[in-house]
């Protein structure tokens, strides 16, 4: 028999004052969007694509880990952000799947199978681990993505080079991931899961997200005849790690989506370890006013398609 999940009666939600789940709605035309939308550089294209494949399958799992949990959370405003998470990662699965489609019709057909692929497993997870593990993984896909979404926001030079499209979509996504990223913890925690199911659900999905990401960047690379361009891997891996170095010997930030996830894996290794521990409140200031449909418009951007709402 199934057990019923331990109800918590007083406030669970960490989600600090001040800052809201925003379901913004906006459905965006990719049609314009250049073979190599981040910066005319294919190498750094083709990582940010391997990584957002992935989303509309692991968004879909990690609502449903979640979802299955909101009559058993006692707290009003925790439930009321679970059902704002739940629609802020459906309309991200929907405009990311768009962008997939649009992929695959341009040539990078294989990615049809790496999604297949990705989505047969996390089916597979959903069948094979007990439910209260599967919002443990949850949890730890949430702190991963809130770490990317931080990275992504926190690089303000590296999103202006990109296509206007592509960067708007990144910072709508990156926002919403940063305001929702203690749900799933918040939900784990209220019905008595524990530190150590989250750490091991991070064991799991870290290792995860870095093979398939880099199996799919390998595979876009090799489509795209770009496999064996030794002046791209040197300019990528030399020439950019260098920089890098320079930066964090300068006090600066080193570019990256992935250069902040050893520290923010260590941080949730921590035993009174919280999402919003990791503070990104000034990143999202603004971000109640934020509208990336209106934000297209205002840098002159024709977005064919309007936004839903
Ligand atoms: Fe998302
Ligand atoms: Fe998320």
């Amino acid at each position: 028999m199934k057990k019923a999940p331990k109800r918590s009666a007083r406030p669970a939600s960490g989600t600090p004052e001040g800052v809201s789940l925003n379901v913004r709605r906006p459905s965006f035309d990719f049609g314009a969007l250049p073979r190599y939308w981040c910066g005319g550089n294919p190498w750094k294209t083709h990582f940010g694509t391997a990584l957002m494949l992935v989303f509309p399958s692991g968004e879909r799992f990690v609502v449903q880990g979640v979802r299955r949990y909101r009559k058993a959370i006692t707290d009003p405003k925790l439930a009321e952000e679970v059902d704002r998470f739940c629609a802020q990662e459906g309309f991200h699965s929907r405009e990311h799947g768009k962008l997939n489609r649009l992929l695959f019709a341009r040539g990078f057909a294989g990615l049809a199978r790496f999604e297949k692929l990705q989505s047969d497993t996390l089916k597979l997870m959903g069948r094979i681990f007990p439910e209260r593990f599967q919002l443990a993984l949850s949890a730890s896909i949430e702190h991963l993505t809130s770490s990317f979404g931080h990275q992504a926001l926190s690089q303000r030079e590296e999103l202006e080079a990109m296509h206007p499209v592509a960067r708007e979509l990144l910072i709508w996504h990156a926002i919403e991931e940063m305001e929702h990223k203690s749900v799933a913890f918040d939900v784990h925690r209220a019905l008595g899961g524990g530190q150590a199911a989250r750490v091991a659900g991070l064991a799991l999905v870290v290792p995860m997200v870095l093979v398939v990401t880099y199996a799919i960047f390998l595979y876009l690379l090799a489509a795209d005849r770009r496999l064996f361009d030794g002046k791209m891997w040197k300019a990528e891996l030399v020439d950019a790690q260098l920089a890098n170095l320079r930066r964090i010997r300068a006090g600066e930030r080193a570019i990256g989506l992935f250069t902040a996830l050893p520290r923010d894996v260590a941080a949730f290794l921590r035993p009174s370890f919280h999402p919003w521990d990791l503070d990104d409140r000034a990143l999202i200031a603004d971000a109640a006013s934020y509208d990336p449909i209106a934000e297209l418009a205002r840098r002159g951007v024709a977005n064919a398609t309007p936004a839903t709402v």
